[in-house]
């Protein structure tokens, strides 16, 4: 059965890591995967987590299954994260929420919905967008199609371009869009530019799937959620799908959530158990340590206040290092002018550069980046930043 299977090839970015860590060179540096390093190159576990993991160890009676959407109480806390106290949706019960296996798990059990219930919806990507989207709606087996969405020239949103695009989807067309920090680019639309794509989406009856995997990292954990506010308009139904790897440091905890919002209290419901149904198939029920965490920390005022101060402290370090990069490229004698950089948002720059100047990095200077020029800016440390940009000059000149 297994002598004539072929090698399948690496992961576009955690096949980075994977070559990463076989790299003797001591001075390596590791910037493709999403992951936040504090000051000192650490990736810490944050102090609320700590502590309500403490809780949960004194306090836990037993390792029963979960639910197969996932605890009730957690479900409830990441609506609330998600829209805010009192949002109409919410009132009228017309969202449902499934706890998942991360992010991709949340993706995933979309993919399985869809391709069940809706079997010749095609799923709308941004070009360029997050490398393992399209393998994860293929290996569903849903077709998928790509809307512009990077203006190179400009460094800026090709809005025009994105709903020319979309204006041709049929009814019934699902449409990812990253509620912030958009990954890789870090450019997110403005207050009108949601505006316009929640018009336009509503106007063709396109479905809003929002993939919220950095809600905190932007701008702030209520600013972050404008686009899902604007999307979610009375009536609109979507997906969200919501990741706590970064926003919780919650890397390996694979803690995640899909919440569905309908039209009605009893389409929700009817979703929901469809949803029940795909989990139930694929992996059973959801890990119960995580969402532990999550709602622990979400549920108590003072563990909820340290979280989101450490999430801030996380976003502002990030932020310190965009600027700081900027600055020290031109210090190292880049003259294009790089300062777009400062204005994306979330944990990656979008750096312009090529495939091969990416592969030099990695070839003579052992600096690790994705193929598509993506830098992750939370792994810039004033340790490294100096042999990050000495080599970045050097494959630009
Ligand atoms: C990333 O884009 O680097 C992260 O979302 C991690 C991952 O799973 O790819």
């Amino acid at each position: 059965m297994f002598e004539t299977v072929e090698m399948a090839p690496p992961d576009a970015i955690l096949g980075i890591t994977e070559a990463f860590n076989k790299d003797p060179n001591p001075a390596k540096i590791n910037l493709s995967v999403g992951i936040y390093k504090d000051a000192a190159g650490q990736t810490p576990i944050l102090a609320s987590v700590k502590e309500a993991e403490a809780r949960i160890l004194k306090t836990e009676t037993n390792k029963n299954y979960k639910p197969i959407e996932g605890a009730p109480d957690y479900n409830a806390l990441v609506q609330e994260l998600l829209f805010g106290k009192g949002h109409e949706a919410l009132t009228a019960k017309r969202v449902a929420t499934a706890h998942t296996p991360g992010g991709t798990g949340a993706l995933r059990v979309v993919g399985d919905y869809l391709r069940k219930k809706h079997a010749t919806a095609t799923v709308w990507l941004s070009d360029p967008t997050w490398a393992n989207h399209e393998q994860i709606f293929k290996a569903a087996g849903l077709n998928v199609k790509t809307y512009p969405y990077f203006d190179a020239a400009g460094n800026k949103l090709a809005l025009d371009r994105m709903l020319a695009t979309l204006e041709q989807a049929p009814a019934g067309d699902v449409v990812l869009v990253h509620g912030c920090c958009h990954n890789p680019t870090g450019i997110d639309p403005t207050p009108a530019q949601w505006k316009s794509i929640a018009d336009a989406l509503a106007k063709r009856g396109l479905v809003p799937l929002l993939d919220f995997a950095y809600q905190g990292f932007g701008t702030g954990l209520r600013e972050d959620a404008a686009g899902l506010m604007e999307l979610c308009r009375p009536g609109a139904e979507m997906f969200i799908c919501s990741s706590f790897s970064k926003n919780f440091g919650l890397y390996n905890e694979r803690v995640g959530a899909l919440t569905v919002v309908t039209k009605t209290e009893a389409a929700a419901q009817a979703v929901l158990s469809q949803v029940k149904s795909c989990i139930r198939a694929n992996y059973s029920n959801p890990p119960a340590h995580g969402s532990a965490i999550v709602a622990t920390v979400l549920a108590d005022p003072a563990l909820r206040a340290q979280w989101e101060l450490e999430v801030k402290g996380m976003r502002d370090r990030i932020n310190g290092m965009r600027k700081l990069f900027v600055e020290t490229l031109a210090k190292k004698g880049v003259k294009k002018d790089m300062t777009f950089i400062i204005h994306q948002k979330g944990m990656f720059s979008f750096s312009g550069l090529t495939k091969e100047q990416v592969e030099r990095l990695k070839k003579e200077d052992a600096i690790y980046i994705v193929g598509s020029g993506r830098i992750n800016v939370a792994g810039m440390t004033d340790k490294n930043i100096e042999t990050l940009c000495t080599a970045i000059a050097r494959v630009m000149a």
